[in-house]
């Protein structure tokens, strides 16, 4: 007999409650082999409903007498019960299946890559700037930093290249309109004022803002910092030359030092760096902000030498513009191209294969 068949007129005997019974056999096979939750919804529907039998059974009890109509009642509710609970049992069943089913359809099949991805890594400038801070944090310096944008009394004027210096043109500078960057917090910007913004050309200013930092917040000197930065210069990328590149800076201040401070200095950082049996040497040089200035020059192993960056004792005026009175400090600084050093390191023909991401090249270091 399907639910359709029951007969709701003769509810009352016993023949009502067997019927009630029936129903719910009948309602408990069907939903247990209800294919999907869709199906079991309806089935919900057919024997749950203000329309199924048993709803209907239950509006024809009233003309029973009250013994009947109890026992009548009580079937039903154990029936509806039990079809309640076989309802919620399979839908725990229909819906874990279900979720296998999407899981297999939106499973992705990874196994082509297996074997094929590698694992990235670092590329050679950082590196050489991570392996240049360990050197020198190894030597006891600190790690300093410094603004890109840079204001021209930083860049220039504290160094004691003061405006039309004819040596600011020893650096391309690209200028920037200091209206686009207004709303800059300029926190740390002492003599922001209304001067010049520029792209920093090196990473000196940061040798100023060192020391004004260090008296600011009674921390030295004595000063031994190094600092690594990204800077700019107004040029066009050929093999030995890169519009953004990397420098790094060195800066002692404490009393006493000497040029011969600087010169063993930068014979140990070479020896640390390329090794043992390298060696440097100063060349005379002029830079504005260090007097004396030399450049420095690693050896090579076919007895030649290389240029690496510039150095000196810091200018007094350096000195002045940090804050520091220059009869009671002196101090050396020094700075050369990270992308120099990797280039001499690894013996990289074109500074541009730094920046032109071909995977070929990067993977080799
Ligand atoms: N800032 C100089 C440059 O960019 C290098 C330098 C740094 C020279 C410190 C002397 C002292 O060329």
């Amino acid at each position: 007999m399907s639910a359709a068949d029951s007969n709701p007129q003769s509810a009352g005997g016993d023949s009502s409650i067997e019927d009630v019974d029936s129903i719910a056999m009948e309602a408990t096979k069907r939903i247990e082999e209800a294919a999907d939750l869709s199906e079991l919804e309806a089935l919900q529907r057919e024997f749950l409903d203000k329309r199924s039998p048993l709803s209907q059974m239950k509006a024809s009890m009233k003309d029973l007498d009250p013994d009947a109509r109890k026992a009548l009642g009580a079937a039903m509710n154990r029936a509806r019960g039990s079809i309640e609970n076989s309802v919620a049992q399979r839908r725990v069943t229909l819906e874990a299946q279900a979720f296998e089913v999407q899981l297999a359809a939106e499973s992705l099949d990874l196994t082509e890559y297996l074997g094929r991805a590698t694992l990235g890594h670092a590329h050679v400038i950082t590196k050489t700037w991570e392996r240049l801070e360990d050197v020198f944090c190894g030597m006891g310096f600190s790690v300093e930093s410094g603004p890109e944008v840079e204001t021209d009394w930083f860049n220039f004027e504290a160094l004691n290249l003061p405006p039309s210096h004819p040596a600011r043109s020893m650096w391309d500078t690209l200028y920037l309109d200091p209206s686009v960057i207004k709303g800059d917090d300029g926190a740390d910007d002492e003599a922001l004022g209304d001067g010049q913004l520029v792209l920093r050309t090196h990473t000196s200013p940061v040798q100023v803002r060192t020391m004004l930092r260090a008296v600011r917040e009674g921390s030295g000197p004595p000063i031994y910092a190094v600092c690594p930065g990204r800077v700019y210069r107004r040029d066009t990328a050929d093999a030995t030359h890169l519009p953004v590149f990397h420098q790094i800076e060195g800066l002692v201040i404490d009393r006493g030092i000497t040029m011969g401070d600087l010169a063993g200095t930068i014979e140990s950082f070479v020896k640390a760096y390329f090794g043992s049996s390298m060696t440097s040497r100063l060349r005379p040089s002029y830079f504005p902000f260090t007097e004396p200035s030399a450049e420095f020059d690693i050896s090579t192993p076919d007895g030649g030498w290389l240029e690496v960056g510039g150095c000196g004792m810091v200018h007094p005026n350096v000195l002045r513009a940090g804050g520091l009175d220059p009869r009671e400090w002196s101090g050396f600084a020094f700075g050369f191209g990270i992308d120099r050093l990797a280039k001499i390191r690894y013996g990289i023909n074109d500074l541009r294969s730094f920046m032109t991401n071909d995977i070929r090249f990067l993977n080799q270091f």
